[in-house]
Order: structure tokens, then sequence, then C-alpha cells
């Protein structure tokens, strides 16, 4: 069976989304919530970023008991011998050093040219690895990157003691079918890519971060990296729940599944909604209050009769255990029905037309209901004692 592992880096990338910031404590929360999950390797931070972080890391390390517990690193020596301090007491560890490769990166951010890059690349990967058996490289910028010169890089990295080679798409510029392009053309050009765990980590700039991370995986990559609820720079990061449920939904297609407990997903994700006080939208995807829900008549009365006619997974799955069927200005007879059925009515002594037309009604100045009203409107339209 074809395993894809999960990297989330909630803890760094998803903490760089503006206002997203949380406490060392908060950060352990979530540590262990994500290790009991299932996850593969837990970004824990970035730990030259600042002394909070390195201590979050290494409070992280102390605890984690299955996932592989690694820190963000330039490719530099003391950020690599931060991020080895803070990461040494996990029981899985791996150091992730990155160093930009596009043109635009290299000239107006590094000031190196490809030379110099390639040089430090042979020198930072080589220095980590004398630290710590699993290394992650990561080429910033990936997909702006000349394909040459991220096969030179690449084999550079692997070559030096990478184990895990990432790709980001850095700015979320790429398109599926570019993305595929450039990563078969790595695959066919590299000497020893074949080797190592191929990785991809997606930027949701023009929204496509979860179909980017899903071609990849077509593709051939064994490892995607995502955070919870998609939080991460600027438009964020692919979201974990995202990929978890295209994978295991459509298995049929992709043929690979993660190690993820999908059962926990709604309590992390609401988790992070408290702690980073960021709260998903209510159509998003598996975590959204209407992920699950339906209010038009038609699709109610099809969803009450056999689910799969309007939903492909299984909420419960998901951890969400909400009433699907939401009383709205859409509804019809049906969903009254079920509604008044799950609220213990006889529907036999109720005027179910009458229900539905104040039901109506009460939206044309409201935009919900809630039980207590619904309720009120019922009990005036009881026919039989
Ligand atoms: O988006 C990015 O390029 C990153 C790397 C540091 C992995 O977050
Ligand atoms: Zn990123």
């Amino acid at each position: 069976m074809r395993k894809i592992k999960i990297f989330d880096t909630t803890l760094r990338d998803g903490e760089q989304s503006p206002g997203c910031s949380m406490s060392i404590n908060e950060k352990v929360t979530l540590a262990k919530k994500l290790d009991m999950m299932g996850v593969d390797i837990i970004e824990a931070g970035f730990a030259a970023s600042s002394q909070n972080d390195f201590e979050a890391i290494k409070e992280i390390s102390k605890v984690v008991n299955n996932s592989t517990v690694t820190s963000l690193a330039r490719c530099n020596k003391n950020d690599i011998d931060l991020a080895y301090e803070a990461i040494k007491d996990a029981k899985n560890k791996r150091i992730h050093t990155f160093i930009a490769t596009s043109d635009i990166h290299m000239k107006y951010k590094l000031k190196k040219n490809k030379e110099e890059i390639k040089k430090i690349v042979k020198k930072y990967v080589s220095y980590a690895k004398s630290k710590c058996d699993d290394i992650e490289f990561s080429l910033e910028d990936a997909t702006r990157t000349d394909k040459d010169f991220a096969v030179e890089i690449i084999d550079i990295a692997i070559s030096s003691g990478a184990t895990t080679i990432n790709i980001p798409d850095t700015v979320g510029y790429t398109v599926p079918f570019e993305f595929m392009k450039f990563l078969k053309y790595i695959k066919k050009n590299s000497k020893y890519i074949n080797d190592v765990c191929l990785s991809v980590h997606c930027h949701n700039d023009l929204g496509l971060a979860t179909i980017n991370s899903l071609s990849a995986i077509i593709l051939g990559a064994d490892q995607v990296e995502c955070t919870i609820n998609g939080i991460g720079e600027r438009a964020g990061n692919a979201a974990l729940e995202e990929i978890v449920a295209s994978l295991d939904t459509r298995y049929d297609y992709f043929k690979a599944k993660t190690t993820i407990n999908k059962k926990m997903i709604m309590e992390i994700s609401k988790c992070v909604q408290e702690i980073t006080n960021s709260y998903v939208q209510n159509n998003k995807p598996i975590v959204g209050a209407n992920a699950f829900k339906h209010e038009a008549g038609i699709h109610q009365a099809g969803v009450i009769n056999n689910k799969q006619t309007y939903e492909i997974i299984n909420p419960k799955d998901y951890g969400v255990y909400t009433d699907n069927i939401v009383i709205g200005i859409h509804s019809g007879k049906n969903a009254i029905i079920n509604k008044m059925e799950k609220m213990n009515y006889d529907i036999s002594k109720y005027d179910i037309s009458s229900i539905l037309n104040d039901v109506k009604q009460y939206f044309t100045n409201n935009s919900s209901i809630n039980d207590e009203t619904l309720e009120k409107i019922i009990t005036k339209r009881m026919t039989k004692k």
C-alpha cells in the first residue's frame, strides 16, 4: 500500500500567519494532539527565529511520542546548531534546512550567485548531517527556479546527506499541470531523487495549494507539507484536512493512504481556531460550519432518503456530529418532518404545510432559526390533541 507522509507545519509556517502567534504551552498542547492524530512529522518551529520558538521546540521534543520533530534552519551554522539543540531530546528528530534557489531570490534577497549557493548547500547540508541522520532540504521558491539548476542543487543536497527533498511553491504561483511537469523533470533528470523522500510544500495564494499537493502525489511525491485549517503565510498553506479527506474519499483514484486518525480532525481544527483566534469560513471544506449541511429542499429530500445523494463524506469520520439538515428558506416538508421527528414530535398531529409556510414567512426577516423559535411555530399548528 502506498503511504503519503503528512508533515504538519501549523506550528511553524502556520504560526507565521498574521495574528496567529501561539504561546509555548499552546504549542505543546497542539503538538501532543498532532502526535496523537498520527502526523508523521511535526515542524515545531524555527529555532533561530526567537527564544520563544527555541523553547517551544525543546518542550515539544520532550513530549512527542511517535511523530518526528523538526525545526527549520537556514543554511548556516548558527541556525543548524540551534535547530539541533532544540530537537535533540526528541525520540525521532529531523533538521529541516533551506535556501532560496530562484533567480529573483538569489539576486535580491541573498545577493549570491548560483556557484555560491551550490557551495553553501554542500557545506551546510553536510554540516547538518554530521549532527542528525534525518535531514530535509528545501529549495525555497523552487517553482520559480530554473529547472536544471534545481536538479543540480537537489543532487548536491542528496550527496551531502539530505534524506528528504522538499519542493516548495513558496509564493503559491504554480498551477497543477505545470507543477507536475516540473516534478517529472526533476524525477527524470536528478541522479538521486528516487533514492530519497520527495516532498512538496504548497502555498495558497491562488487557491491551488490542495490541488497542487494532490497533483504532486500523482507524480510520485511521498510527503506533503500542510497546516491545520490551511493557516500560514499570506493566503496560507495546503490544508491538512483537505488533503487527508481527498486521499481518503478518492482512494479509488489516488490509491494512497495516510496514517491520520481522521476522527480527531475537527477537534484539532477547533483547537487551532481558538488558540489563534482565527476562525474558518462557514464553507471551508471538512471543518467549516456548513461543510456537511443541507438547506435546499431538493437536497434535503435526497439526503433523507439516502445520504449518498449529496454526501460524499461521512461527517462522523472527521469528528463532526452536528445535524446535517438545516431549516432555512429553501427547505421543504421533508426537512420539517425530519427535524420534528428528531425533536420527538408525533407528526400525524400537526399541519406540516402550515408549519412550512410559517417557517418561510419567518425567513423573510431572519437568516436562521433556532429550535426554540421553531417549536413555537410548530405548537401553533397542532391539529389534534
Ligand atoms: O514556503 C516556503 O518556501 C517555506 C520553506 C522554508 C519550506 O516555508
Ligand atoms: Zn511555506
